[in-house]
């Protein structure tokens, strides 16, 4: 079986190569600066004695596990400190299809491209539900595609790439269709910090035993490569995923683990504020520069992305390419998010040069 290396990777080299000025909004790598006690937690970590450089326990930090235990209002024995997100994602999915209650997940469309690509790598099967326009899920979809052959459902709210936010009440019937099916729901909610209008549920708000959460710190850090996550477990479920953890990473880094640690105990709620003020202005210069153009959009409820679709260009590699090429914009085709979504390209909002990528656009669609 062969992986496909994602795409992203090839987007960001023909931008690097291109020998004109390009705007990077390919990426969800945050521009803003880390907390302050995320850098001290660093800077600390360099002088300590020998043996804070030798191996954590595997399951993580036991303070780290201890700090998110509690503000997650779960079970220390439940949480599992990951190399990202990314890593809780694949526990959460390995664990679905090791339970030998059918080989598939029920994905959305458009989807994050690494549930696909994880589904694949596990030997699972991915079938799609389509959200709406807005991208929001209707749980009853999800219900006529769930069987017996279901092994997880995974969403990811605040959502990449649409933006949208699913209502507590969503979250609620997913869990319980999961429930029904004997099935996994997994929810990637690592955009939590990113909630741009106040709507956010996480599934931890409904109690079972078939619901698996997993988060982590890149975003709301602004740490992409620190690589500190977690996974949060039914108890039953998570004696499997620990073992897999461990012989696949042994354990996860250590500095970041106290880093993070450090920063989670001493910076404030205002820190977080910030960095959402400064996204929902991003999001306002960009999306006037797409109302100029007359271009269709999606308004993001949460997370870092805009979706357009602009007449005549539809979301294809080669129309990515032309557009690094002739306007100096990098963005993301829609193609890769899925069927639904090929008319479309997604723009990251993760640089300061936000205003003047929208000025491109205009420039280039007007
Ligand atoms: C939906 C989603 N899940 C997971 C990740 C990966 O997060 P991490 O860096 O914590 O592994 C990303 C990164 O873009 C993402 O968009």
């Amino acid at each position: 079986m062969e992986y496909e290396t994602p795409l992203f990777f090839r987007v960001m080299k023909y931008a690097a190569d291109a020998d004109r000025d390009v705007i990077d909004v390919v990426s969800g790598n945050p521009d803003w600066e880390p907390p302050a006690a995320l850098r001290n937690g660093l800077r600390e970590y360099a002088d300590l004695e020998p043996d804070a450089f030798q191996y954590a326990p595997s399951v993580g930090l036991t303070e780290l596990r201890e700090e998110i235990a509690t503000r997650r209002g779960v079970d220390v024995e439940q949480v599992i400190i990951t190399n990202g997100t990314g890593e809780a994602n694949y526990l959460a999915m390995a664990r679905a299809l090791e339970r030998d209650r059918g080989d598939e997940i029920l994905l959305t469309d458009p989807v994050y491209p690494y549930y696909p690509g994880k589904t694949t790598m596990l030997g699972g099967r991915q079938t799609f539900v389509a959200t709406d326009a807005d991208g929001q899920l209707d749980p009853a979809a999800v219900r006529e595609a769930a069987s017996e052959e279901t092994a997880a459902i995974v969403v990811n709210s605040p959502n990449n790439p649409t933006g949208a936010i699913y209502p507590a009440e969503t979250i609620r019937k997913l869990v319980a269709i999961a429930e029904e099916h004997d099935a996994l729901l997994v929810s990637d909610e690592v955009y939590d910090h990113f909630d741009l209008e106040g709507r956010f549920a996480s599934a931890l708000e409904v109690e079972s035993a078939h619901r698996i959460v997993t988060n982590g710190f890149s975003k709301s850090m602004a740490i992409t490569g620190v690589r500190v996550g977690y996974a949060i477990f039914p108890h039953d479920l998570v004696e499997n995923a620990r073992s897999r953890h461990m012989l696949v990473n042994v354990s996860t880094t250590r500095p970041g683990q106290y880093a993070v640690l450090n920063a989670l105990r001493e910076t404030e709620p205002a820190y977080y504020e910030r960095n959402r003020d400064l996204l929902r202005e991003r999001v306002e210069t960009f999306t006037d520069a797409l109302d100029a153009v007359g271009a269709e959009y999606t308004t993001p409820q949460g997370a870092f992305y805009v979706m357009a679709r602009f007449d005549g260009f539809p979301g294809t590699l080669e129309n990515t390419y032309r557009l690094i090429d002739e306007a100096g914009v990098a963005g993301m085709p829609g193609e890769v998010f899925g069927e639904s979504r090929r008319e479309w390209l997604r723009f990251a909002l993760v640089t300061p040069r936000i205003e003047e990528a929208a000025e491109r656009l205009a420039t280039y669609f007007g």
